[in-house]
C-alpha cells in the first residue's frame, strides 16, 4: 500500500507517464506566478498556516513544482540557506543530509520549509524499530516532505515507522511525509557485501530489498541510476516511488559519481525524483543550472528514445 498514487501527485501522474515535459514545463511563465508568489510569501517571513498544512494533509504531494532535488551539502546553514534563497521557487524539493543535518541541526529544516520548500531529509534512519519509528514521527512533526531508513533495518522496523508516522499524522493532522527505503549504499561492492555476510549477488539484494520496502508499505526507494529499471520490474506498484541521485546534466562535469545517468533518461528509466547536487550547487548561478537542467528533461525526452540510459565513466 503505498500513499503516493501518481493520482496524488501534482507532477507524478504526468512524469510517470513520460508526459512531463507537455504539462509541467509548457514554458517559464508558468513556473513565475508561483516564484513570485513565494518569494512574496518570503518576503513577509511567511510560515505555513495551519490551512495550508490540512491541505498538503488531504493531498501531501500536489505542491511539488517537479522531480528535481537538489542536494544541499555544505557544512553551514548561512551557505544553505543562500542556496535556498537562489534556487527558491525553482526546485521540487532541497535534500538536508547527515552532514548539513549535524551541523545546522533541524532548525535549518525548518527555516526552509518556512521559506516555503520542500525538504527531503536524507538521514537514512537504521535502528531498532521503537527508535526510527520515534525519529519518523519527529521528521514528520518537522514537516520534511520525505525522509528514507535503510531497507537492512528489515520489515519489523519498516512497519513500525510507516505505522507510527501515519498514525501520527493522521491524528496531528499534519502532512504524512514520503517514506523511502535505502536498498544497498552504492559505496558496497560484491566483496564488500560477502565482508559483511551477504552472499548474495548484489543486484539481486537491492531487488530482494525493494521488495521487502514495498510489503512493509514504504513509498518507494531511494535507488542509483542502474537500479531503476530492475526495481521498477521488481515492484508491483505503478507508484512506488524512485528517487535517483548519480544524475549528471549533458556535458557536467561527473565529479566523483562514476556511472551516471541524464536525467532524462533516468526519468525515462523510471525515475520519480532526481537528487542533483554540485552541477547546480557549485555554479555561479544555481537557479540558471537548474531551470538548464529541468529544460534539458524537457527537450531531451523525445531525443533519447532507445537509450539504455546508463553511461559508463568516463574515466573508465
Ligand atoms: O553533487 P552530487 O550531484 O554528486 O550529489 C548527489 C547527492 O546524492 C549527494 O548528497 C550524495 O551523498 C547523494 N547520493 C549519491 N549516491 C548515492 C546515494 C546518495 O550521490 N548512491
Amino acid at each position: 500500500m503505498n500513499r503516493l498514487r501518481n493520482a496524488e501527485c501534482g507532477f507524478s501522474e504526468s512524469w510517470a507517464a513520460g508526459e512531463h515535459v507537455k504539462s509541467e514545463f509548457k514554458n517559464e511563465t508558468e513556473m513565475e506566478p508561483e516564484m513570485t508568489n513565494e518569494n512574496e510569501k518570503a518576503g513577509k517571513g511567511y510560515q505555513s498556516t495551519n490551512d495550508e498544512r490540512l491541505n498538503a494533509s488531504s493531498n501531501p504531494h500536489s505542491a511539488f513544482r517537479n522531480p528535481l532535488v537538489v542536494a544541499l551539502d555544505v557544512d553551514s546553514p548561512d551557505q544553505a540557506l543562500l542556496l535556498v534563497e537562489r534556487l527558491r521557487g525553482v526546485a521540487g524539493m532541497l535534500k538536508v543530509g547527515k552532514q548539513l543535518f549535524t551541523a545546522a541541526g533541524p532548525e535549518i529544516v525548518r527555516k526552509i520549509i518556512a521559506m516555503g520548500e520542500h525538504v527531503f531529509l536524507d538521514l537514512k534512519f537504521h535502528d531498532i524499530p521503537n527508535t526510527v519509528a520515534k525519529a519518523g514521527v519527529e521528521a514528520a512533526r518537522l514537516g520534511v516532505s520525505v525522509f528514507n531508513v535503510h531497507a537492512m533495518g528489515g520489515s519489523k522496523m519498516m512497519r513500525a515507522v510507516n505505522e507510527a508516522v501515519t498514525e501520527t499524522a493522521e491524528h496531528e493532522r499534519i502532512a504524512r511525509p514520503l517514506i523511502l527505503g535505502v536498498t544497498v549504499l552504492t559505496s558496497h561492492t560484491q566483496d564488500s557485501l560477502t565482508e559483511i555476510g551477504i552472499d548474495r549477488k548484489l543486484d539481486d539484494e537491492v531487488v530482494i530489498l525493494a521488495r521487502l520496502c514495498e510489503a512493509a508499505g514504504l513509498d518507494g526507494v531511494v535507488a542509483s541510476p542502474l537500479e531503476i529499471a530492475p526495481v521498477r520490474s521488481a515492484v508491483e506498484d505503478s507508484g512506488f516511488v524512485i528517487l535517483t541521485p548519480g544524475v549528471r546534466p549533458a556535458g557536467a562535469s561527473l565529479d566523483d559519481q562514476s556511472r551516471v545517468t541524464t536525467p532524462a533518461e533516468a526519468i525515462r528509466a523510471g525515475a520519480n525524483f532526481l537528487v542533483i547536487g554540485r552541477p547546480i550547487t557549485a555554479e555561479s548561478d544555481p537557479a540558471a543550472a537548474a531551470r538548464k537542467i529541468l529544460e534539458e528533461i524537457n527537450q531531451a525526452e523525445n531525443r533519447l528514445s532507445g537509450s539504455s540510459g546508463i553511461k559508463k565513466s568516463r574515466e573508465e
